[in-house]
C-alpha cells in the first residue's frame, strides 16, 4: 500500500479570505498548504477597482505568518458600472487574475452584483481580448426557481448566452454541484472550465437535511441529490484538464451560522488536503489527484506550475475541529469518515 504521496504544491482556484481579524485567522491554514489561490473579492464593501484589489492584496501579505510562501491571486467583483480601462490596467500590472461574476443577490455579500447582463458586455468583451478569465457563481436569483435547480437554469440562462456573445472570453463555473454544470463544461473543447469544492465531493443535501438541520453543511450553492455528488467525483478524479480545485473555503463564526437564517459557507482549509486524498484514493485516482489540485488550474489560468512539492504520509490526521478567531470560533468542516492522509 502506498505510505507516501508527492504532489507539487497545490493551488487554491476559489477561496474566501475575509479581511482583518478573520483573514489573520483562517490565511496560516491555506498558506500552510497552497502555494497560491484565486481569491474572492466578496468583502463589505467589494473589492471593486484595481486599487481595491492592490490595497487587499497588500492587507494579505501582511497577515501571512513569516516565513509563508503563498502568493494571493487577486479578482474584481463584477458590477453594472465596472470599468474596462480600470480592470485592463489592473492585469496588465498583474494584480488581478480573474473578475468575478455573481448574479445579484446569489450568495454571501453579493447585493453589488449583476443584474442587467447586458451593461457588462463592454468589460466582458475587454476581458477576452486581454484574455482574462471570467469566474462565475453560476445559480440564477429569480425566486421563482427552485434552490436546487438555480445552477441548471444558470447555465441556460446566464452562462450559454455569455458565452456565445463573447466566444474568446475564458469562463470558469465556479463550486459546480450538478452533472449539468459537469456535462456543460465537457461539451466545450476550449475556454470553459469548472472548479470543484472539497466538500461538495464529500456531502449531498441529505447531509444538511436528514435527522437535524445541519447549518456547517449548509454552503451556497447548495449540495444536491447523491447522484451529483457521484458526478462530480467522476469529474474531479477523471483528470479531464477541464476540472480543477477551488475549495470555497469560506469562514463564518459559529454565531453566524447557528441563526434562524445562517450564513452559507463550509470552511475547509484545515482539512482540505486530507478530505481529498481520502477521496481520491476512494475512487482509485491517487494518481489523478495532482492533476486536479495542481497542475490542471494553472494550466487553465496560463500560469506557470509550481516547482515546490507537498507530501502527504498515510496517519490519521490532526487538525481542531474548530478554530479561534477574535470574532469567535469557526468551524472546520467536518468530513463524517475517517481520514488516512495528513500533510
Ligand atoms: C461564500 C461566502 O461565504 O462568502 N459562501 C458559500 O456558501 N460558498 C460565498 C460563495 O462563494 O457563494
Ligand atoms: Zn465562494
Amino acid at each position: 500500500m502506498t505510505q507516501t504521496l508527492t504532489l507539487r504544491r497545490p493551488d487554491d482556484w476559489h477561496l474566501h479570505l475575509r479581511d482583518g481579524d478573520m483573514l489573520r485567522a483562517v490565511l496560516p491554514h491555506t498558506a500552510a498548504h497552497f502555494a497560491r489561490a484565486i481569491i474572492m473579492p466578496n468583502l463589505v464593501p467589494p473589492v471593486v477597482t484595481g486599487a481595491d484589489a492592490r490595497a487587499y492584496r497588500d492587507r494579505i501579505m501582511a497577515a501571512l505568518p513569516k516565513g509563508a510562501d503563498f502568493t494571493p491571486l487577486m479578482t474584481l467583483y463584477l458590477t453594472e458600472n465596472t470599468d474596462p480601462a480600470d480592470v485592463a490596467a489592473a492585469h496588465a500590472e498583474g494584480v488581478i487574475h480573474a473578475v468575478k461574476l455573481y448574479p445579484a443577490g446569489a450568495t454571501t455579500n453579493s447585493a453589488s452584483g449583476v443584474s442587467n447582463f447586458d451593461k457588462v458586455a463592454p468589460v466582458l468583451e475587454k476581458m477576452a481580448e486581454i484574455g482574462l478569465p471570467l469566474c462565475t457563481h453560476g445559480e440564477v436569483t429569480d425566486a421563482a426557481v427552485d434552490i436546487f435547480d438555480r445552477e441548471a437554469v444558470f447555465i441556460d440562462r446566464v452562462l450559454d448566452p455569455i458565452r456565445r456573445a463573447h466566444p474568446k472570453l475564458k469562463v470558469i463555473m465556479e463550486h459546480i454541484t450538478t452533472s449539468d454544470a459537469a456535462d456543460y463544461v465537457r461539451s466545450a473543447d476550449k475556454n470553459l472550465a469548472a472548479t470543484i469544492t472539497t466538500h461538495h465531493l464529500v456531502i449531498n443535501r441529505n447531509h444538511i437535511l436528514a435527522g437535524g438541520i445541519k447549518p456547517h453543511y449548509y454552503c451556497l450553492p447548495v449540495a444536491k441529490r447523491e447522484v451529483h455528488r457521484l458526478a462530480l467525483r467522476t469529474a474531479a478524479t477523471s483528470g479531464d484538464a477541464r476540472f480543477f480545485l477551488g475549495t470555497d473555503s469560506a469562514p463564518h463564526t459559529d454565531a453566524n451560522k447557528l441563526l434562524p437564517c445562517g450564513c452559507a459557507g463550509c470552511f475547509t482549509a484545515p482539512n482540505t488536503l486530507s478530505i481529498l486524498a481520502e477521496v481520491f484514493e476512494q475512487e482509485g485516482a491517487l494518481d489523478r489527484l495532482e492533476a486536479f489540485t495542481s497542475l490542471n488550474g494553472p494550466a487553465f489560468y496560463g500560469l506557470p506550475v509550481n516547482h515546490t512539492t507537498v507530501t502527504l504520509i498515510r496517519k490519521t490526521p490532526d487538525y481542531p475541529d474548530h478554530i479561534d478567531t477574535p470574532d469567535g470560533p469557526v468551524t472546520v468542516f467536518d468530513p463524517a469518515m475517517p481520514l488516512h492522509w495528513t500533510p
